[in-house]
């Protein structure tokens, strides 16, 4: 065998131990990068795929009595690389008839809210408690609740957002596990998984209540504060 021979030999034979240590590692997929870069087929998937995926099997939920009487499952909508996550209630019946979150009139609010602190909609994830309507929109059920988190606690992980602005007592109660009333919800920061979560008023609640208006403004403001010192 000539010198050139034997380099031949050498690199089948390393091509071969390289090919029975990948299939040790992984079996009989073969794992292919993606031109230059370090991706690899089967490779964890990107934020919108893996939100994509969710919702694919969220949208045919049949896991509590609510989608008897829904029209549309309301996943979220905005953007799936937001630092910002608005968490209300529930959709109400225009969400319901549209499938899409905060398209009534509580949601023309918050798109006001969002725009008083310099963010458009786009910019943020914007999801509910309950993917789906409630009935004549009554409070959610403890069940409802818990089997419905389950899909939102996906949607967050995957998101990993830096903030979270819960709309009001419902939301803020689910997340934080709590029975504590809105006043007593209100005015602090917590932990939710990494993220920053702060507990403000539901707009279909400034809505009644005007009066609530200006603490709403100032927990608002807090979250952009917090939200651009993060960004410095
Ligand atoms: N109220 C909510 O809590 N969520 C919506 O999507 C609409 C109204
Ligand atoms: N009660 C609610 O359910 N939400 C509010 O935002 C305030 C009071």
């Amino acid at each position: 065998m000539n010198d050139h021979n034997r380099t031949a030999g050498n690199l089948i034979a390393d091509i071969f131990n390289y090919l029975e240590y990948q299939k040790d590692l992984y079996g009989d997929d073969v794992f292919v990068a993606e031109k230059s870069s370090e991706k690899v087929i089967h490779e964890p998937q990107t934020k919108p795929q893996r939100l994509n995926a969710l919702y694919l099997e969220v949208k045919n939920c049949q896991q509590c009595g609510l989608c008897n009487s829904r029209r549309n499952v309301v996943f979220g909508a905005g953007n799936p690389d937001a630092d910002i996550m608005l968490i209300g209630e529930a959709p109400g019946a225009e969400e319901d008839l549209q499938g899409k979150p905060f398209v009534g009139a509580a949601g023309q609010l918050l798109t006001k809210i969002l725009a008083a602190i310099q963010l458009k909609r786009e910019e943020v994830f914007i999801a509910n408690i309950l993917k789906c309507r409630p009935p004549g929109n009554r409070d959610p059920l403890p069940e409802e609740r818990k089997t419905c988190k389950k899909h939102l606690y996906k949607q967050i992980e995957i998101i990993q957002p830096k903030f979270i602005l819960a709309l009001g007592r419902v939301a803020g109660q689910v997340l934080l596990e709590t029975e504590k009333s809105m006043q007593q919800l209100r005015g602090d920061v917590y932990d939710f998984q990494g993220a920053k979560l702060i507990v403000t008023y539901h707009p279909a609640a400034l809505l009644r209540n005007q009066q609530w208006k200006r603490a709403t403004w100032e927990d608002v403001q807090k979250l952009q504060k917090l939200y651009l010192n993060e960004k410095k």
